[in-house]
This record gives structure tokens, sequence and C-alpha cells, in this order.
């Protein structure tokens, strides 16, 4: 697929409509996109490459778009696998094309590629190439999402290549709003990084942008400002909705009925937003999202072995290797003879900042009475109290 996006730059990156986990842990609805992007100006510039999966077809998207021309430079804003496949073999077919890179990519360079690290320039903040018409200033971009990323922004026809910045999961043409999975992408995949995205963000400010060119999902241009306003709450840790995000984990239902009623209860009482997951069937990763979307956070377990039951400590630890924070969070828990899930939850929470626990808890001892409910009822208002 070869795609205009300005008289000079074309998309030639890669759709694959069967792959079904990214990452190792990412599970795919509808695919994934290698994004790549060629520059034709008096000098050729094609900015990353693709995934092993895709790499053949990335080439000969490529090869289409060059019609006949010799690529001058490769950019290389992100070494990850998914985006570096490609680079061996275009090194081999065209000797005098020259890799632009960040200091850190160098350093890493020979770990991914055999392609000798003498055709490797690097680049500093601030640096430019120009290639014609299109100039291209390199800005440095660590940890969205590895240390060597950098993004670049071609000032004449108001570029920015955000490597995997406001990328998404999904093929370019998936049938989907771009902030479900662009928001699932982000919180797992960068959103332990807010600063370093803020940084990003302030430098994109001084920036005219007409196109944001990720590595990832569509090309965006006239939804820009709301990508940008998302990316903004995203990185500062605030709630994108006013609302509750129940996550349960049960091992015999009971403590699942509960949250049920605990839903219904909140929906009834005219809560704003509910969302509800059951962690032992669920997506992980989309349970990470929801609970940085929404305000506030209820997590409901089953005790376990003098702890709390496997899917909610996997949780919680997902939760902290994303730096979640900044929530209020309520626990309710379940108990045939020693309680011991919410302890365990509240020991896991003080490893985060900025976590309110509500004082009001809830102790189920098995089975979901009249006088559950009536607490279940108790916690819902309080909740509501800061919703
Ligand atoms: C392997 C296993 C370990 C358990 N460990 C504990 C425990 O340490 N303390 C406790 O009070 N209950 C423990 N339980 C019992 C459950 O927490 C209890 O039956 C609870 O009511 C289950 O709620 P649920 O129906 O929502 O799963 C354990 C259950 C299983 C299967
Ligand atoms: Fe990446
Ligand atoms: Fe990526």
């Amino acid at each position: 697929m070869e795609v205009r996006i300005t008289d000079d730059i074309r998309y030639i990156g890669v759709n694959d409509y069967d792959v079904d986990l990214f990452e190792g842990q990412y599970m795919l609805e509808n695919g994934m996109a290698y994004n790549s992007y060629l520059i034709l100006d008096e000098k050729v510039a094609v900015m990353d490459t693709a995934d092993k999966i895709a790499v053949d077809r990335w080439f000969a998207n490529l090869e289409a778009a060059l019609d006949g021309r010799t690529p001058d430079y490769l950019i290389v804003h992100h070494l990850e696998p998914d985006h570096s496949a490609g680079i061996d073999a275009l090194c081999e077919k065209y000797h005098g094309l020259q890799i632009v890179c960040s200091d850190g990519a160098l350093r890493m360079f020979p770990n991914f590629c055999d392609t000798p690290v003498s055709r490797v320039k690097s680049v500093k903040e601030g640096d430019t190439l120009c290639l014609g018409a299109h100039t291209l200033t390199f800005y440095m971009a660590p940890m969205i999402h590895w240390p060597e990323v950098m993004v670049s922004y071609d000032s004449k026809d108001k570029v920015l290549f955000s490597a995997d910045a406001f990328g998404k999961f999904g093929t370019v043409d998936a049938d989907e709003g771009w902030s479900c999975e662009a928001r699932r992408y982000y919180f797992n995949i960068v959103g332990k990084y807010g600063k370093q995205v803020e940084n990003l963000l302030k430098k994109a400010e001084n920036l005219d942008i007409d196109f944001i060119c990720p590595l990832h999902g569509p090309v965006l241009s006239e939804t820009i400002p709301e990508v940008m306003k998302l990316y903004k709450t995203w990185s500062a840790y605030e709630p994108e909705d006013r609302g509750v995000f129940i996550a349960c984990a049960s091992i015999h239902g009971n403590t699942l009925e509960a949250a049920e009623y605990l839903k219904e209860a909140l929906e009834n009482k005219g809560c704003p937003r509910v969302a509800f997951a059951d962690l032992t069937r669920d997506d992980i990763a989309e349970c990470v999202e929801d609970a940085f979307r929404h305000s506030h956070l209820v997590l409901m377990a089953s005790s376990y072995d003098a702890g709390v039951f496997a899917p909610m400590s996997d949780y919680l630890h997902h939760l902290i290797t994303k730096t979640f924070r900044n929530r209020t969070v309520a626990l309710v828990e379940n108990t045939s003879w020693a309680p011991s899930a919410i302890k365990t939850m509240k020991a896991e929470l003080e490893k985060m900042q900025g976590i309110t626990v509500l004082d009001k808890t809830v102790s189920i001892k098995t089975r979901v009475t009249d006088a559950v409910k009536a607490e279940l009822d108790e916690l819902a208002e309080e909740l509501l109290k800061t919703v």
C-alpha cells in the first residue's frame, strides 16, 4: 500500500490483519500497522522500516514508491524490532544510503543490525538535515517508548514524524475510533513515562503541525487538537472521565455477584460513568487502561492463600509497573475463614503515589447477603461523594 500524504511524502507502511498478539502480551482485535514513510525531494529519505513479519511487503511498497529513485537516507526514529527489521536489507541494496539516528540508537545499533556502524550518523537535539525543499529537525524523545527514540519535524509540509507517540493498536484502516485503542496503547506502552511525554508535548507546542505520522495507527491531521488534549491529560496522570471502574477477581462467583450489585447501585444513584471488568477473563491491558481512564477504582477480590486471588495480584503488579497514581480507590474482599485480600491489596497500593484509599471497605463473609448489599450501597454513596 502506497498512499500520498503530501505532494512529496508517501505512506509505505504495512497492515498486518492476521497478527493477534503484539509484543508478546497485547491482544489485538484488529491487527497492527507498521508504519514507514518516504520523502521524495532532491534527496530521498526513508522514515523507519517495519517488523520482520511484514518486512517483505514493506520493501515492495518502498520500491514502488521510489519508482526507480535511490534513497539517500534512512531515518531511524526508533530501533525496536517492530521498526528496524528492514535496515540490513535496505543498506545491502542501496550502498550509498546513510542511516541517521540518535546517539543512543547508534550505541545500540550493532545489537540490532549487521550493517556496519560506519554507515550510521548520529544527530542531537535540534540538528537538521536538508533534503532540498524539506528540512528535517530532530528532537530527542527518550523513553517514548525506548531510550533511543527521537522524532523529526518537516517544516515544509508541517509534518511531525512522532515514532511510537500518538500510535495505536489496529491496522491503519481498522473500523474503530482512534481513542480507544490509542488509550490502551498509551497506558500500556508509554504510560510509565508521563514526564517524558510532557516534555515532547512542550516541544510539539512550538511547532506548526498539519500532520502527525506515527509508527503505528493512522496518520493524524484534523483531529490533532483533540489528540494533543488527550495526550496532555494522559501524560499528567489526570483522569479522562469522572466515574468508577470496578475490577473484580472472584474464585466461586460471590465477589463477582457483589461487583455486579455495586455496578447497578452506582448506576441507579446517578454515577456519571461506571465501567466493569472481570480480571479472571478480561484483557489485562484493557483493565490497565480503564484504571487510568477513570477518577475512581474499586478493587474487589477473594482472599487467597493468606493473600489475594492471583488475577488481582497480577493486576496490581501491572498497575505498579505502569506507575498508576493519583486516584481514589475502594476495597472489597471476600473471606471464608481468615480475611487477607484487603490487607494485601492495601500493601500493594502503598507502593503507588497519590492513592487515596477510602476508609469504608466491605468484607464479604462468603455469600452476598442483604447485609452485604446494604454495605455495598453505603460504599456506593461514599464513592459518589467525590466522583
Ligand atoms: C486455593 C484457595 C485459597 C484460599 N485462601 C483463603 C484465605 O487465605 N483466607 C480466606 O479467608 N479464604 C480463602 N479462600 C476462600 C475464598 O476466599 C472464599 O471462599 C471466598 O468466599 C470466595 O469468594 P468468591 O466466591 O468471590 O471467590 C481460599 C480459596 C481457595 C480456593
Ligand atoms: Fe516501541
Ligand atoms: Fe512500535
